[in-house]
């Protein structure tokens, strides 16, 4: 997420077997790029996280203190740190948490705060976690391939064209974009099989990142990067010229005098990224393969995806 951008992880498909009718049932009346946005969440606030909340032993990892998502966050299921067993520790620099507790994973340590957090295990299986997360951010407003509007983003000074079929789009395509992980980019897709190799060249990038951007630790705050997401998802559209109205999925053009709107930024697409980088590379390479599996760089610099694409995720019809 963007937006949602986001995630990986086993459970992944079992979350969101209870996350989309959430997703569902709030679309119709909040998203970040509307001006009133809160006034979803008391609805929200109803709806129970369901029965895999008490179906896993508790062990090390963080977990929600009541079986809801925090009414409370910006967007659906965004920031549950005022609900989390961790909790306190959202407010303070994710550096300072993960130095703390070494060998600790990050998404182990605050599993759950927000819908794209949540922890899967030890051992990664990078292509799996990507189609669970292609799955699980498809409903409910995917359209088909190439049946969204094509929208043209100006990013960095670069023109580059995506069709939007689901509304996370534009955040996720300029997303992989930016961190140079689309297909096409230098990044195959086989290497994905190998997950110490991933891992590694996940690593690589996040050094790269930190190399360029020197992120200060206050920077890095979870608290803020759960807030942030759907910010980051505004900007995406703002970039495109366009406020998208998530209560009939139209596309309201030029974003042009809207006060909240600016453009993104390749920093504000790295600090994203960083931020799991400093959770663990197992979980930056987890975000590395979701943004590879879904979306590729074709010429005249537009942005395909799936069966456009050299590779396509196995196993699903797109
Ligand atoms: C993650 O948090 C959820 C929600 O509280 C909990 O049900 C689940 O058991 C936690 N996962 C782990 C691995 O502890
Ligand atoms: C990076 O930022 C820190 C402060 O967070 C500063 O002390 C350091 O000099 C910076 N390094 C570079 C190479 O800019
Ligand atoms: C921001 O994006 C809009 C819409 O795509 C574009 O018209 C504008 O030139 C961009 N501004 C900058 C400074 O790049
Ligand atoms: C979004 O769509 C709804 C339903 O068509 C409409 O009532 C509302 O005014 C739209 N919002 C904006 C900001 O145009």
């Amino acid at each position: 997420m963007p937006v949602r951008n986001l995630m990986q992880m086993a459970s992944f498909a079992t979350f969101f077997s209870f996350f989309i009718p959430m997703w569902a049932f709030a679309r119709s009346s909040g998203h970040a790029a509307d001006s009133d946005m809160c006034s979803s969440h008391a609805q929200i606030s109803m709806l129970q996280l369901g029965s895999v909340l008490t179906q896993q032993p508790q062990n090390q990892c963080g977990h929600l203190l009541i079986d809801a998502c925090d009414p409370r966050a910006n967007y659906r299921c965004s920031n549950n740190c005022r609900i989390h067993s961790h909790g306190a520790d959202c407010f303070r620099s994710v550096v300072d948490v993960m130095n703390e507790h070494p060998g600790t994973d990050g998404y182990c340590w605050f599993n759950a705060t927000a819908f794209w957090v949540i922890y899967a295990g030890p051992v990664p299986h990078f292509e799996d976690e990507a189609v669970s997360g292609i799955l699980g951010l498809r409903e409910p407003d995917y359209k088909g391939l190439n049946k969204g509007p094509l929208l043209t983003y100006y990013f960095e000074g670069q023109v580059i064209t995506s069709y939007m079929d689901s509304a996370h789009y534009s955040f996720d395509d300029l997303y992989g974009y930016a961190l140079g992980f689309l297909q096409g980019q230098g990044l195959d897709p086989a290497w994905m099989k190998d997950p110490s190799r991933w891992i590694s060249l996940s690593q690589q990038a996040c050094d790269r990142i930190q190399q360029s951007y020197n992120f200060s630790n206050e920077e890095l705050v979870l608290a803020d990067w759960l807030d942030h997401n759907q910010v980051l998802a505004s900007m995406a559209f703002c970039s495109a010229g366009v406020i998208y109205n998530i209560t009939d999925q139209s596309l309201l053009a030029s974003s042009r005098g809207s006060p909240s709107c600016r453009n993104i930024t390749r920093r504000d697409m790295a600090k994203h990224h960083y931020v799991k980088c400093v959770l663990g590379h197992r979980n930056s390479a987890g975000d590395m393969a979701y943004l590879n599996s879904r979306a590729c760089l074709l010429e005249g610099n537009r942005i395909g995806h799936f069966s456009e694409c050299p590779y396509s995720p196995p196993g699903v019809d797109f």
